[in-house]
């Protein structure tokens, strides 16, 4: 194939890149964007296939058919709670595919000179080495935390942990100027990447908590980036193009997420968080001043309301109570009251899961409202019915600046008339801290599974 056809095709591919990525900014589109960025991969894959020089098609196929396998029965089986593990995962193996690409690469460039400039080949494979390696093992420890594997959500810290990490630092930056300087030494290669997995986890053990989100979107831009490397390494015009836009896009969502998290960047790169100490217990917050109420009394409160702001969290999803959301939403628009839904960009556990929850059990996307554009209107809204939300809207994120979620944007269900909290019992969040919502004059509790507790709640609205 000539160079001129691969280059247009790649061209074409990575032009369906863009608009698939488009795409995926709304929920409307988010599909069809999915699928046009999945068939420009198979263009682009189809294409390097036929233009390059293939050794043994057999070993591609068994490739390409076991990662379809396990891909596919992943994709199929894990709950949409475990969906951000699973993202860690696809980060960490694309990082890792591409330090066995540089360094197969690598070894190759002293045996068959792929014609590119040596300088840029070892360059560009010291970069996906150590980008890599950091991303796989980083990804690696961001699922074990999530899934509860080791110290659940939680942080890992021990003395001399960011001089370790500068000081690892600074040899992968040596070992990637010897493998400059030496780039038939195949082991400095691979000591790069020893190093840079150690890193890998000793940078992401001590992040926990709220900040999980972040690093992940973080890993994803640093397996975009290992990838445009490794575009250099092959002199591959669209793996670097992908990768760029992985990268790219990876650090936008960074960026969306800390400025919803409110925690700067440097942040989460040096993983300087500390956890919170010094705050209140739960016993102080709630002793003697929660009260709860049960499907009939919240019924009540809906017969005088006219507005009405519904907020999900992680809880809805755990409960799949969406559905039943839908429904009780349509029987209080019936019955003549207007409802919102107040999302926030880090509500459940991925970005984008409450909009996702919601589009599967057909909310209109007019009535999806964002922190920012609900907020100014909070002190108007009669009801404020939390579902299964918890760190989103914890006012201690605005008073308390030792907390653990000090500074973090929250929906300010505090400010409604009245509040009504649906969750199983006073248990924290994701951040592991107590929430004086629960326990301030204008909110009650009630108790239950998400589902079973809007369930009850319909039912109640229906009798009175
Ligand atoms: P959380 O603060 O995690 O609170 C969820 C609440 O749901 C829990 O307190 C739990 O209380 C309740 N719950 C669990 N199962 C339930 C069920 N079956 N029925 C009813 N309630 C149930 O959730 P949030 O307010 O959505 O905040 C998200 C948190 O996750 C933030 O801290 C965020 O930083 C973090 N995070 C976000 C992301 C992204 S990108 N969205 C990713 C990772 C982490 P009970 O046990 O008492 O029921």
């Amino acid at each position: 194939m000539t160079n001129i056809i691969v280059n247009m095709t790649y061209l074409l591919a990575s032009v369906m890149f863009m608009y698939g990525l488009k795409g995926l900014t709304h929920p409307r589109t988010a599909v069809r964007g999915n699928l046009i960025s999945a068939l420009a991969m198979l263009i682009a894959v189809l294409v390097t296939l036929l233009d390059r020089r293939i050794i043994s098609y057999e070993l591609i196929i068994a490739g390409v058919v076991t990662g379809a396998a396990i891909g596919t029965i992943l994709a199929v089986r894990i709950q949409m709670t475990a969906m951000p593990q699973l993202v860690a995962l696809f980060n960490g193996f694309g990082g890792i595919a591409s330090v066995f690409v540089a360094g197969a690469a690598l070894i190759e460039s002293g045996v068959a000179p792929s014609g590119a400039p040596m300088a840029q080949i070892s360059i560009a494979t010291a970069a996906s080495g150590f980008i890599g390696s950091v991303t796989f093992w980083g990804s690696l420890v961001a699922f074990a935390k999530l899934q509860g594997i080791v110290v659940p959500g939680g942080s890992v810290q021990f003395p001399g942990q960011k001089l370790l990490n500068i000081l690892m630092t600074v040899a992968c930056v040596v070992l990637s100027v010897l493998i400059f300087r030496n780039p038939s030494d195949i082991m400095l290669y691979w000591a790069l990447c020893a190093v840079a997995s150690v890193l890998g986890v000793t940078v992401v053990i001590p992040i926990g908590g709220a900040d999980m989100p972040v690093v992940i979107a973080l890993l994803n831009s640093y397996s975009g980036l290992a990838a445009a490397s490794t575009g250099f390494v092959l002199s591959n015009n669209v793996l670097i193009i992908a990768g760029s836009l992985v990268g790219a896009s990876g650090l936008i969502l960074t960026r969306i997420m800390c400025k919803a998290m409110n925690r700067s960047l440097r942040n989460v790169l040096f993983g300087t968080l500390a956890p919170a100490e010094g705050s209140a217990t739960a016993d102080e917050v709630y002793a003697g001043k929660v009260k709860s109420a049960g499907p009939e009394e919240v019924a009540m409160l809906f017969d005088t309301s006219q507005r009405v702001v519904i907020v999900p969290g992680y809880g809805m999803a755990v409960a799949q109570a969406q559905h039943a959301v839908k429904d009780l939403a349509t029987l209080l628009e019936e019955r003549g009251q207007t409802v919102e839904f107040a999302i926030h960009p880090v509500a459940g556990r991925m970005p984008g899961h409450m909009n996702v929850l919601l589009a599967e059990a057909s909310v209109e996307y007019d009535k999806l409202k964002e922190m920012d554009e609900i907020n100014p209107t909070m002190a108007q809204v009669d009801v404020a019915l939390v579902i299964g939300a918890n760190d989103v809207v914890n006012p201690i994120a605005k008073t308390d600046p030792k907390s653990a979620i000090a500074g973090m944007p929250i929906i300010d269900v505090d400010l409604a008339r009245t509040t009504v909290v649906v969750k199983r019992s006073l248990s924290p969040g994701f951040a592991g801290i107590p929430n004086p919502l629960f326990a301030m004059d204008n909110t009650l509790m009630m108790f239950g599974d998400g589902k079973k507790a809007i369930l009850e709640l319909i039912a109640a609205l229906k009798e009175g």
